[in-house]
């Protein structure tokens, strides 16, 4: 079911998460007093005030894993209370904070991103896009989505509901698939 969240996000949703209106201020109430750059306390290496180095965090091997929550390290501390790591430590986050981060994971996971806004330049630029192709993953599941490049170990695929660009593993594709990433690259 790993593929999932990916195909909710190329379904797409009205009301996506905005990151600074929806996700940033649960972050500055109740994460930065102990992982920002403005109080200098960066534990375990993580501020979630600087979207710069937040960014770094923000890929297929980090502790936010775009498109997919329940890869997510950073979902599975604030939504697992038994975890060792559960964040906040001695808190919770409510069960609203905790579905907004969720969706904000499910949708890409943008910083910047203001997804009605892209919505609009996507219409307007429709001609630039890459073609939608379909790629199929290891376990069958289809998408559809267009090819932007390869990156490392990862496919660059751009979701047509909200443009987004959504990294992928190659090797999570079948080899069909993964033969369709390089030939495009080329
Ligand atoms: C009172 C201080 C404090 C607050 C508030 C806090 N953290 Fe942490 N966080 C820590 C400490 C200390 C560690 C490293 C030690 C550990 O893993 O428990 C850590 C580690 C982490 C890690 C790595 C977990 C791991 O397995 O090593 C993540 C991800 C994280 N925090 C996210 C958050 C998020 C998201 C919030 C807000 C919802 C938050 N933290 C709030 C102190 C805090």
């Amino acid at each position: 079911m790993k593929f999932l969240p990916i195909l909710l996000a190329t379904l797409g949703t009205v009301s996506a998460a905005d990151f600074k209106k929806d996700i940033q201020p649960i972050f500055e109430k109740n994460c930065y007093e102990c992982h920002s750059q403005k109080t200098g306390k960066k534990k375990a290496g993580y501020v979630f005030d600087d979207l710069e180095t937040l960014k770094l965090d923000i890929n297929p091997k980090g502790v936010v894993v775009p498109g997919d929550p329940g890869e997510s390290h950073l979902f599975t501390v604030i939504s697992d209370e038994s975890h060792k790591a559960h964040m906040p430590p001695d808190d919770n986050l409510s069960k609203d904070d905790i579905e907004k981060i969720r969706d904000w994971i499910t949708e890409g996971a943008g910083l910047t991103k203001d997804v009605p806004k892209l919505k609009a330049i996507a219409g307007a630029r429709k001609k630039d896009l890459p073609p939608i192709m379909t790629w199929i993953n290891f376990e069958g599941k289809k998408i559809k989505a267009g090819f932007v490049r390869l990156e490392g170990e990862n496919v660059i695929l751009r979701m047509p509901a909200n443009s987004q660009e959504v990294p992928y593993p190659l090797n999570k594709l079948d080899a069909a698939s993964q033969l369709q990433a390089r030939d495009s690259a080329q």
